[in-house]
């Protein structure tokens, strides 16, 4: 069926209730690779708000089944098909045990029950539950689980599930059990199970109200001493969800479970989350600070799920941004208490600015494209297909445009009244918002637009000082641009956009903050204005001298601004704004320009020049002292080529690398003594510390390291990096010397040093499954040269004995690295990058759909693309959608071709 008839497509208006409910769930596992007997006793009943149906529909996918008994007897009126089980004519209320069997071992989707490593874990949001026994696999169906696992004891010695240990047990035969029990009501994507020869980090720590919790970070025996800062991270998760959310552990025990093959980063499952190692394993030697501050961000996401999204779930699946939206904010507040505290700003704008560079290179793009859907999406064909930087990124944008509106405490309380009302129960968006107006005192209706309309909107700013008057008129205007077609079909009327706003005086002081119609001026000097027209004025007055402003402070919206700021300008803001993310983003407007202009240029063979003025306002933020090691980092790294080919008429990668590449060389060989000097002082000798300064201080170094690469004679460079690399205590470093390396030889067609740096690399870290990761990702994200393409060396890499395209996490440091983070090479005019990536996502269709889905969106924008490359890209999508067979990979490309 599924690769003839048009795939169906599912509509939130076609939401309704489960005819059936099922109260209890008392699962017993056998667990065998190839074939594993699941006993599954439900008590069912007909749900009294749903339209009656005779039958009962259950879902099922990979299932053998094996028998059915209804109230113990057996029942021969079940029909096995291929997508479920119908149960024909069955009482009102009754006990249903099912028997069915499966084969985890075969099974390469990592969805359901699946074996990696020799231990079996499961994955079963979001419809996974289904490839394990027969059920109705929706979030609104809501059961208490008790879980009985039996395994060969010395193959499966550590056997978990959800909840609490009830028993364990020998048995015959060297097999053994154990009995879990979750007393909490749970939707069937967050059951689990996990099976296997495992060890755990534990730790006993007091909760809130002085109840002992056990807290484990289980992973293979080898793993151990990579557990502790997984550990630190969840225990500084419980304690900030009490202060500042007043929501405790509820659980007496709380696991987190380390497995290499897995499709995303995480999974929230009732009291047993289980993690890609990615984002659990780290020592000083094998990981970055970024995989440090990841860790800390995954764990802590899941751990919040626990609140919002466990004890308060999704109706449906296109409420999904209900939980993700609001987790991705929780954490991102985490992040950035754990950073700065409450109070810091500084610090705690360094992760407000990584948090939006994500959001604007990855989520307005996707915006922009075939994939363009809402918050919460109308209509999906995989759901799988849904887990988007808009449900997510987006998502935990809108959640936090109420705590801008209501400030932390209206927030606390709108999240106070919203599990007051809903805990324990699967809800909507609509839920959530009604609580955050309810608790404020506001309606908040015009506010539900966000929910419901595509597109990334637009806000142009004029304004107009009257000197005579002493008035300052600040005029926004919003609507989406022509880069938003989705936002079209959805548009329903203006957006309730909060938009801060400071005024700048001559001096680079905030100007004191009075609308017209105020008797004094506000004490802040940011304000937020609610922007709710489509063409509004605000009118500020006693301002003494005509200003500059500073838009959307904090990026208080998810909004593109348009305001013609002058060059000279941008350099003021970036030396004075009082607010730390609009003092990167002067700078990032500044370089964006530039380097837009470069790229026209570049497209049509013009020579490139850059500015002195440019130049001169990145070496003041690169000596002056008074800015953080890490806000200097981020403000001196140029935007991505990603980004700035997304902000052409027509994206031209070749034209933005080259014009990126030229103002690289350019800063590099002006500043070459500034960055030298910089090297030298952010050194962070002695042991390794994770602490945010010491990360901030290498980054800044690093970052100095890789333009030093830049330079017309990269010797001295080579010199520092090969040093580095020798010496380095750990990965933030080795990873930085090694991709300097690489980069500093690439014109050349490669380097002794770097060859010999990557064959040390790989042998010191062989064992190492996330190293060689890295080591991969490196090789398939290097700059090349028409000497040297990348492609070619990532061809060599796919045979690689290392190389394994069934482990995702191998596939995406090599392919996906190729593929969505080195634009340069993988857009070759030749077409050899989309050959390429078509064959892969045929290849990786037919073991892991949803990662196959996951490559084939690399090509989605192809439309925005200069014309010399689009028809590669049609040819390539073309073939992929001709050859593949799975639900996701076919709904990327046929609305990527339609
Ligand atoms: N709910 C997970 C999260 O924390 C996302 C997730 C993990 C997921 N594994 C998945 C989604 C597999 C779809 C399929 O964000
Ligand atoms: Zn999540």
């Amino acid at each position: 069926m599924a690769d003839t008839a048009t795939p169906n497509v599912i509509r939130r208006a076609d939401y309704a209730p489960p005819a059936f409910l099922i109260d209890t769930v008392a699962l017993e596992f056998d667990l065998i690779p190839e074939r594993t007997v699941v006993r599954n006793t439900m008590r069912v009943r007909r749900n009294p708000d749903a339209s009656h149906a005779a039958n009962l529909e259950l879902m099922g996918e990979q299932l053998e089944f094996v028998g059915a008994a209804i109230d113990g007897a057996p029942f021969a009126h079940a029909h096995a098909h291929e997508h479920g089980l119908t149960l024909d004519n069955v009482p009102d209320h009754f006990e249903l045990t099912l028997t069915s069997l499966c084969n985890p071992a075969e099974n390469t989707t990592l969805s359901g029950l699946y074996v990696s490593g020799g231990n079996f874990f499961t994955q079963c949001e979001a419809e996974g539950f289904r490839r394990i026994t027969y059920f109705l696999d929706r979030p609104d169906v809501m059961a208490t689980y008790t879980v009985t696992l039996r395994a060969s004891k010395a193959d499966y010695p550590v056997l978990l599930s959800n909840g609490n240990l009830l028993e364990q047990g020998d048995l015959p035969d060297g097999r053994h059990f154990a009995r879990w029990e979750d007393p909490f009501r749970k939707p069937s994507y967050l059951f689990a199970l996990v099976a296997g020869k495992l060890v755990a980090l534990e730790e006993r720590v007091k909760s809130g109200s002085g109840k002992e919790k056990l807290l484990q970070v289980w992973v293979e025996p080898h793993d151990l001493d990579k557990t502790r800062h997984a550990m630190d991270s969840l225990i500084n998760s419980i304690r900030w969800d009490e202060s500042r959310f007043g929501l405790e552990l509820d659980l007496d025990r709380f696991m987190i479970v380390a497995v290499s093959d897995f499709n995303m980063g995480a999974m929230e499952n009732k009291g047993l989350n289980i993690f890609n190692t990615k984002y659990v394993l780290a020592n000083p030697e094998t990981a970055t600070d970024t995989d440090f501050a990841n860790i800390e961000a995954v764990v802590g996401h899941e751990y919040f799920h626990n609140w919002t999204g466990n004890r308060v779930t999704c109706r449906d699946w296109f409420q999904l941004s209900l939980k993700e939206g609001l987790t991705v904010f929780r954490d991102q507040e985490f992040s950035a208490d754990m950073a700065g505290g409450a109070t810091d700003e500084a610090s705690r704008a360094t992760k407000r600015i990584e948090d939006v560079r994500v959001l604007r290179q990855m989520q307005f793009a996707e915006d922009a494209g075939p994939m363009a859907h809402p918050v919460r999406p109308e209509s999906y064909v995989e759901i799988n297909n849904f887990y988007t930087m808009t449900v997510y990124e987006k998502g935990s944008e809108v959640v936090r445009m109420y705590q801008t509106l209501f400030g932390r405490d209206g927030f606390r309380k709108g999240m106070d009244l919203y599990f007051k009302r809903h805990d324990g129960q699967a809800v909507t968006c609509d839920d959530f918002r009604h609580a955050l107006a309810d608790a404020n005192g506001r309606d908040l209706a015009q506010f539900e637009r966000w929910y419901s309309q595509a597109g990334t909107p637009r806000v142009s700013v004029r304004t107009a000082y009257d000197t005579a008057q002493q008035r300052y008129s600040v005029t926004l205007t919003q609507g989406y641009g022509d880069a938003a077609p989705a936002a079209r079909e959805t548009q329903k009327g203006p957006l309730l956009i909060p938009f801060a706003i400071g005024l700048i005086g001559k001096e680079g002081h905030d100007l004191p903050l009075q609308l017209d119609g105020e008797t004094r001026p506000s004490d802040a000097t940011t304000r937020v204005l609610e922007f709710t027209q489509t063409e509004q004025t605000f009118t500020f007055v006693n301002v003494a001298q005509e200003p500059l402003p500073s838009l959307l402070r904090n990026f208080s919206a998810p909004v593109v601004v348009e305001y013609d700021y002058s060059p000279d300008e941008l350099a003021f803001l970036l030396a004075h704004d009082s607010d730390p993310f609009n003092r990167w983003e002067a700078g990032q407007r500044l370089a964006t320009r530039e380097l837009l202009t470069l790229a026209g240029r570049a497209a049509t063979g013009v020579p490139l020049q850059l500015d002195d003025s440019v130049v001169a306002a990145f070496a003041r933020v690169l000596t002056d002292e008074t800015l953080s090691p890490s806000f200097r980092e981020l403000a001196l790294m140029l935007p991505s080529e990603a980004y700035l080919a997304e902000q052409m008429a027509e994206s031209n990668p070749a034209a933005v690398h080259a014009a990126r590449q030229f103002v690289r060389k350019r800063l590099a060989n002006a500043l070459r003594k500034d960055w030298l000097a910089v090297y030298e002082k952010h050194r962070t000798p002695g042991a390794y510390e994770a602490t945010p300064e010491a990360s901030g201080h290498r980054a800044l170094k690093n970052l100095a390291l890789s333009y030093l690469a830049e330079l017309d004679d990269p010797s001295e460079a080579v010199r520092l990096a090969s040093a580095q690399y020798d010496a380095a205590n750990n990965m933030t470093d080795r990873s930085a010397a090694l991709s300097a390396l690489l980069n500093a030889a690439a014109a050349n067609g490669g380097s002794i040093e770097a060859q010999q740096a990557l064959e040390d690399f790989y042998r010191r870290f062989e064992k190492e499954p996330l190293v060689i990761d890295k080591w991969f990702a490196l090789q398939a994200t290097q700059r090349g040269s028409a000497q040297r393409p990348v492609i070619e060396i990532v061809r060599k890499l796919m045979a690689h004995p290392a190389f394994n395209l069934k482990n995702p996490n191998r596939a995406r440091s090599l392919i996906f690295s190729f593929c969505a983070a080195n634009p340069a090479q993988f857009h070759a005019e030749d077409g050899s990058g989309y050959a390429f990536w078509a064959d892969q996502v045929i290849a990786l269709d037919a073991i892991n759909p949803q990662v196959a889905a996951r490559l084939a969106r690399s090509l989605e924008l192809w439309r925005r693309f200069t014309p010399t490359l689009r028809d590669g890209m049609r040819a390539a999508l073309e073939k992929v959608a001709s050859q593949v067979k799975s639900r996701d990979v076919r709904e990327i490309v046929e609305k990527a071709l339609a």
